[in-house]
């Protein structure tokens, strides 16, 4: 039997990720016009023995409770959403639900981080542990030397594949082989993270007692409970002969940011030729429209024949795309309405938002800049003939001018 959690995170944690987690907690976020979460979780139905999928965050339980039920239903695998009362780290977030988690006693716990987009070779990744016969395995790729630096970056033997070194996220170059936040692990790691947690328990009760340290109250460590799966656990881990890589050379991003969600929107709408050719435009036949390279329009958006659509475009529920519109590279959320002539490219178009005739809006595609796509918030409407280039539009705005590389309050 084999457990997969993934971590979604919090509310607190999404801040990068506005005006779009406004409305909705970011693993929920439309990639390729399903839930990002829904990503990581579809891929875990590939692993055999499944036996549970349990989400760990600490947003509320509602918001994630008709998505569970629905997906529960649709895999045919139990997925339960566990609610933290407060962040624990992603090691310690796990370490919370430790008893729930070995509840059915499984061999193997896979964990994966939601906000990374990857075509998730778990079943690759648990034999290649089966060989390693560590206490876990990560999946690693090689990124440029200029990137490696936003991530964990390690060094892995080349003949063992065991990891020999890891610093997080380090000032100083150290390698471009780096932590795509995808592993597997044996129960043992309950006991690693135990350790950890005892070890930091003792130290802050040792400063407690202190005289200096009660004078100074500023001075005081973060919270015991609170463990780090990277620099508490995989740091002092490493050379160890316990844990092990499998690198991946397939796609690997890191979704942080709404340009980044475009990016990865676009990655897994590719990915779709391979794994469900149906939910492509392109490949169900039904749609007149002119469709070019790979597109998602949900069953229920209405779509004129002369819109002119793609590539990396996603179109979801209830979207009015009205006559003679050109849509390129972006994602147009629930309840949207385009209307004729509009052009829209490199952009996200908030829920309800309403995109006048002849309007354009549109992103330099940077999707790595902060300007480098346009976003709208939810119920935001472009009058008309305007024109907005590299603009962050606020919920609720109306946009009657033209407006270039601003952030609309
Ligand atoms: N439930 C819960 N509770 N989830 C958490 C918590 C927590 O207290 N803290 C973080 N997470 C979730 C985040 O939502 C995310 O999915 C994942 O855990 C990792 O988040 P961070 O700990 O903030 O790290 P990061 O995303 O900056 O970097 C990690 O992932 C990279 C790959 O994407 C590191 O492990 C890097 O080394 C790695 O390269």
């Amino acid at each position: 039997r084999i457990v997969a959690v993934i971590m979604v995170g919090g509310p607190t944690k999404g801040t990068r990720f506005r005006p779009l987690s406004l409305n909705i907690p970011k693993p929920l976020f439309p990639l390729a016009g399903q839930p990002m979460v829904h990503h990581p979780i579809s891929a875990c139905k590939k692993i055999p023995n499944l036996d549970q999928i349990y989400l760990i965050g600490f947003y509320e339980e509602r918001e994630f409770a008709l998505y569970v039920s629905s997906i529960s239903n649709e895999l045919k695998v139990p997925v339960r959403y566990l609610k933290e009362e407060k962040p624990h780290g992603s090691a310690g977030a796990l370490y919370n639900f430790r008893d729930l988690i070995m509840e059915n006693d499984p061999s193997h716990i896979f964990l994966l981080n939601c906000d990374v987009c990857c075509s998730f070779p778990l079943p690759e990744m648990l034999e290649a542990h089966r060989t390693y016969g560590g206490m876990g395995t990560l999946l690693v790729i090689k990124v440029s030397a200029e990137s490696a630096s936003q991530f964990g970056e390690l060094v892995a033997d080349p003949v063992t594949k065991e990891l020999l070194h890891y610093t997080e996220k380090p000032e100083t170059f150290v390698s471009d082989l780096i932590n795509c936040g995808v592993y597997v692990f044996t129960p043992e790691i309950f006991t690693a993270i135990g350790d950890v947690s005892t070890q930091q328990k003792d130290r802050a009760h040792l400063k407690h007692i202190s005289s200096f340290e009660a004078l100074q109250p500023a001075m005081r460590s973060p919270p015991t409970d609170f463990v780090r799966l990277d620099q508490d656990i995989l740091s002092p881990l490493a050379g160890k002969k316990q844990l092990f890589t499998h690198e991946t050379m397939d796609f690997w991003e890191q979704i942080k940011t709404p340009g980044m969600s475009l990016k990865c929107s676009g990655l897994y709408l590719a990915q779709f030729r391979f794994t469900y050719p149906h939910l492509l435009a392109s490949g169900d036949g039904t749609k007149s429209a002119n469709i070019i390279g790979d597109v998602y329009i949900h069953p229920s958006a209405k779509v004129h024949p002369s819109a002119k659509i793609g590539p990396n475009v996603t179109v979801s529920a209830n979207a009015r795309v009205g006559a003679g519109t050109r849509l390129i590279s972006c994602i147009i959320l629930d309840d949207v309405e385009i209307k004729e002539n509009a052009v829209i490219i490199h952009s996200i178009v908030g829920w309800k938002s309403s995109i006048g005739k002849w309007s354009r809006v549109q992103g330099g595609g940077d999707y790595s800049s902060k300007l480098g796509i346009t976003i709208l918030g939810e119920g935001v409407t472009v009058e008309d003939e305007v024109v907005l280039i590299n603009c962050i539009v606020l919920p609720h705005k109306t946009m009657n001018d033209s407006v270039q590389e601003e952030i609309i309050l």
